[in-house]
């Protein structure tokens, strides 16, 4: 469970602290690179602005040192560092995490990107031992390691944020289980339902896509370390000891493979960009359903905005951004389908490009499931005037004709008889139930005193009770089963 501190410090606090030490950054500034030892002449100012990706991956600095301790830990267990050499680099990592946590870290672009940048401050500090750390390994290996750390992190707290959202749906369906609303098909009204099972059709969607997340996380997290460059490493490296170490399921089998393939960062993406597809549909319901014309929702103020010129109005703001930000994330994934395409194994720089569509996916969707967990529970539901709506829409002419079918009529004959009846209604402007019986008996003789029975919302909505029907007992039920499966994918989930 996400707490309020956690919130604060991902959104607000580790974002402004990337942003000012980008400000205080010189991409003239004299580090020395790393791989200078076969180059002549300088690197093109603005071509190692242009080719650097520090400004956004330093937002991988902890996996980043958490990979490299594990390395350090193993390097030093095969004997290719010896302890003090391996407690050194250890303790350094330490410090630089603790600085940089604290905002107190010089960023540099001349650096490059956040590996450099760890590992030349980590060699300012300790001495040339820090230069040992980058045996058996690449930035290619580092690099996919720290992605798929970061990502299973990030893959976890969306997880906790669905289920607070499926949670409060929970919640509402059961509350509104026997809330009578109008159904619809073409937005036309259809049948009655049940609040509660409309609210059940999004838990379904959701925990569809839970489970598409968690499947996501199983295969993402196998470790590229040791693959080095590209071929695997001339050292006796133990993998197996490094994976464990940072929680990976096991190493990666093929060393190409490894340091090329984004595909489980396209394979979150797909998952994001569907659950966005079901929180912009959501997102239109609630904006319809807010509207004087429906009046089914009440928002909330803390949810709402006013508008600057027409005072009378409060915008559903929070749906309609959730529905235009399900653009960007779409964007996101074709946009590394596209960058993945072409590439000739192993790796190569594009793959640099897959980390701000990532980054802004995760943080898209970690905000509109925030923001959809806190509204949900607390909206208004306006049980009375759904049930003028489902009543002025005809909503009960199907159980009219189930009645006539129940009683020997063709259902193709009795569709005919019960619209003419509808028609009548209208005429008349009243509804189905309010036609006196000689009437209806007009239309079909068949007919007796125990039809008000169907063409009362509640009775529609009661006959339907069986697996996955809108009965508020059905939903009751539907309730009950979601909690133990939820209860079940929780004991399940790995930690
Ligand atoms: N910044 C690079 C990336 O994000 C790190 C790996 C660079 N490797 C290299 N051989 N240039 O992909």
């Amino acid at each position: 469970m996400l707490l309020r501190r956690d919130l604060i410090r991902e959104y607000v606090i580790l974002p402004a602290i990337c942003r000012a030490t980008f400000a205080s950054m010189n991409s003239r500034d004299t580090a020395k690179k790393p791989w200078t030892g076969r180059f002549t002449a300088p690197t093109d100012a603005f071509v190692e602005a242009f080719t650097a990706s520090v400004d956004f991956d330093r937002r991988l600095y902890r996996q980043d040192i958490a990979g490299s301790i594990a390395h350090a830990t193993m390097l030093g267990a095969v004997g290719i560092l010896s302890d003090a050499e391996r407690d050194a680099i250890v303790a350094g990592l330490e410090g630089i995490r603790r600085d940089i946590d604290r905002g107190e870290f010089n960023w540099s672009v001349a650096l490059e990107d956040v590996h450099m940048n760890v590992e030349s401050v980590l060699t300012e500090r300790i001495g040339p031992v820090g230069k040992k750390l980058h045996t058996g390994r690449s930035r290619n290996d580092q690099v996919a390691t720290d992605l798929r750390l970061w990502l299973r992190e990030e893959t976890d707290i969306v997880l906790d944020e669905l289920k607070r959202l499926r949670q409060g749906l929970l919640a509402v369906a059961e509350r509104e289980a026997a809330t009578i609303m109008p159904g619809f098909t073409h937005l036309q009204t259809a049948q009655p339902v049940t609040f509660g099972h409309h609210m059940m059709a999004w838990y379904e969607m959701l925990t569809r896509d839970a489970a598409r997340f968690t499947d996501v996380r199983g295969r993402l997290n196998h470790m590229p370390l040791g693959a080095a460059a590209l071929a695997g490493t001339t050292f006796p490296i133990d993998r197996a000891m490094t994976a464990g170490l940072l929680g990976f399921d096991a190493p990666c089998a093929n060393s190409l493979d490894a340091v090329s393939d984004r595909d489980f960062v396209i394979e979150f993406c797909a998952a994001a960009s569907l659950l966005m597809a079901h929180l912009s549909r959501f997102s239109e319901e609630l904006v319809l359903w807010s509207s004087a014309q429906f009046d089914f929702v009440d928002l909330g103020d803390a949810f709402c905005t006013g508008s600057s010129i027409m005072p009378q109005k409060k915008n559903p703001d929070v749906p309609e951004l959730v529905r235009g930000k399900t653009g960007r994330v779409y964007g996101h994934l074709m946009s590394l389908l596209t960058l993945t395409k072409g590439q000739p194994l192993a790796y190569n720089k594009d793959n640099q490009e897959d980390k701000e569509p990532l980054f802004d996916t995760v943080d898209t969707i970690k905000g509109s499931l925030r923001v959809y967990g806190d509204l949900v529970p607390v909206m208004t539901v306006k049980g009375d005037a759904m049930k003028e709506a489902a009543r002025r829409g005809y909503a009960t002419a199907t159980d009219l004709a189930d009645y006539l079918v129940r009683r020997g009529v063709a259902f193709r004959d009795a569709h005919e008889v019960v619209g003419q009846a509808v028609r009548q209604a209208i005429e008349l402007g009243v509804d189905l139930a309010d036609l006196p019986l000689e009437t209806l008996q007009g239309f079909s003789p068949t007919i007796a005193a125990d039809v008000y029975d169907v063409l009362t919302l509640e009775g529609s909505v009661q006959a339907r009770d069986h697996l996955g029907g809108t009965a508020p007992r059905q939903v009751l039920l539907a309730v009950q089963a979601a909690r133990t499966a939820l209860a079940a994918e929780d004991r399940a989930r790995p930690r």
